[in-house]
């Protein structure tokens, strides 16, 4: 729907009418679901939702949620459909519209809907479903059973582009800059005179979060940087440039590059490095903010993947703590500041887009994601300054080759990981017996799951010859080709 530049916003089936109607929306999608709309449990909507008279999509479960609950019959199919299906078109007009009479689609069910809700009539039929979309008199509510969502239905989303504009009349104006028109004016409504802060990691997020919030009010806002000394090489440096020098925001720069690594003396479990690395992040940051005086609001760059995990129904939620992940932008327990987070309803795609939109420099925008721990999470065993510089070393190769032969923007990922362990090796005529690195490049869509990313071997070579070669300390290099799952992206 985004893509279609109409704004959305995803809620349980659960939310009952009265406050879905108060978030005034243009039209309602439901979505498709394993379950069947008779089985106990089953996903349900408030039928008061189907009856108020909005525009309504259902999409496969959804189009059974609407038939179910309008009077009409669900039943098992006598065969459960799945995979490519040819639709015949009866209208073709509304969600068909302009669209040929004859569509390959994706199918994907168990149930159909049997017979039809009073006042409904047929829009198209496929072999195995006679009833493969639908729609009331009006033609306002739509179901449809196949899925215009997927890429094996070429037609999706026209089909879905037919529905908010031809059928719900969606405007089709939201865009990042309407959005940043929107987020500037809202910012300035909720602060008012107010003083922000706002801690930068050195991410695209938290830094668009405070390019957003600086354009609404300027001089009411402070950033903080906190230096943990865990960055990578020059980095510090790169994004202050880039905040301070091109953006003009106020920013406190805190070197605790000490501080950070007199506590992680000795550490090597890396769920106390992230444990330690957060609480001494919250004690300087408190001290920052108290040299500020007075902050009534903290900024943060949260998105919306993290708003929709936490507020998702328990069934959805890990119970298990795999990592507990520290970002610099969350909020500090022991500081009570009202928050602010223009990201809130937005994807990463959508914050780069913003960024630009920003001025902000595409270097920084199309940044790889980093761990607020940084580099203690890819120091296995003792993090020290030497093995710190190390791993900046290998780091930085491994970088700068990625970008070099342009695959920078194809991974998500690519880094180095300092190993703890010590191999034999021979260099010139000598014996030698150093650390090996690891080299880990990943492509993914959302950190959720992950790919090794297939380098090319000359880039592995050069890889492996450069950090050998430019690294001392180092005498072997490996490539982590495990996916996620079963890995994880960071080694720890
Ligand atoms: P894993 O290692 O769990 O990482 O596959 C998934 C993604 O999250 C990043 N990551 C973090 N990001 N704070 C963050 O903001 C953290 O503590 C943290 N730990 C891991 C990781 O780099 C990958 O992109």
């Amino acid at each position: 729907m985004r893509e279609a530049h109409v704004y959305c916003e995803l809620v349980s089936g659960t939310t009952p009418w009265a406050e879905l109607e108060a978030r005034h929306p243009t039209a309602l999608i439901l979505s498709g679901g394993p379950a069947s709309v008779y089985a106990e449990g089953a996903p349900q909507v408030d039928p008061a939702a189907l009856r108020a008279g909005l525009p309504v999509l259902g999409i496969c479960y959804g189009m059974q949620l609407i038939a179910h609950h309008l009077g009409g019959e669900v039943a098992p199919a006598g065969k459960r459909e799945y995979g490519p299906a040819t639709l015949e078109i009866r209208e073709r007009a509304g969600i068909f519209e302009k669209l040929p009479s004859e569509l390959p689609v994706w199918m994907s069910h168990g149930d159909h809907v049997l017979r039809l809700p009073a006042g409904f009539r047929p829009l198209a039929s496929s072999v195995n479903s006679p009833l493969a979309a639908i729609t009331n008199g009006a033609g306002t509510v739509v179901g449809i059973q196949f899925h215009p969502e997927v890429v094996h239905t070429p037609s999706g989303k026209e089909i879905l582009h037919n529905f908010l504009h031809g059928v719900a009349g969606c405007r089709g104006d939201w865009t990042p800059g309407s959005f940043i028109t929107d987020a500037v004016e809202r910012i300035r409504a909720q602060v008012g005179t107010g003083h922000v802060i706002c801690a930068l990691s050195g991410g695209v997020d938290s830094a668009v979060a405070a390019m957003l919030v600086d354009r609404a009010i300027g001089d009411q806002l402070t950033c903080v940087f906190v230096n943990n000394g865990l960055l990578r090489r020059n980095e510090a440096e790169r994004v202050l440039d880039v905040l301070h020098g091109h953006l003009d925001i106020n920013i406190r720069y805190a070197d605790s590059t000490d501080r950070f690594l007199e506590k992680l003396d000795g550490v090597t479990d890396p769920e106390r490095k992230r444990k330690i690395i957060g609480a001494e992040f919250i004690q300087v940051f408190e001290e920052e903010a108290k040299h500020l005086g007075h902050i009534d609001f903290l900024a943060q760059g949260t998105l919306y993947p993290d708003v929709i995990e936490s507020t998702a129904p328990d069934t959805a939620k890990s119970a298990v703590t795999i990592k507990t992940h520290h970002n610099v932008g969350g909020l500090p327990p022991g500081l009570r500041f009202t928050l602010i987070e223009p990201l809130r309803y937005l994807f990463k795609d959508e914050v780069r887009r913003v960024g630009l939109e920003l001025g902000m420099p595409e270097e920084m925008v199309y940044r790889h994601p980093f761990p607020g721990p940084g580099l203690a999470i890819r120091c296995l065993g003792a993090v020290t300054p030497e093995r710190l510089e190390m791993l900046r070393g290998a780091d930085w190769v491994v970088v700068d080759e990625i970008k070099k032969h342009g695959l920078y923007r194809q991974t998500w990922q690519a880094f180095a990981v300092l190993t703890p362990i010590q191999t034999v090796g021979v260099m010139g005529d000598g014996r030698t017996y150093a650390n090996v690195v690891a080299v880990r490049v990943v492509t993914s869509e959302d950190a959720m799951t992950a790919d090794w990313a297939r380098l090319p071997y000359e880039v592995l070579a050069r890889i492996s010859n450069r950090i050998v070669n430019e690294v001392p300390g180092v005498n072997r290099v490996v490539y982590d080709i495990t996916p996620k799952p079963p890995g994880t992206i960071e080694w720890e």
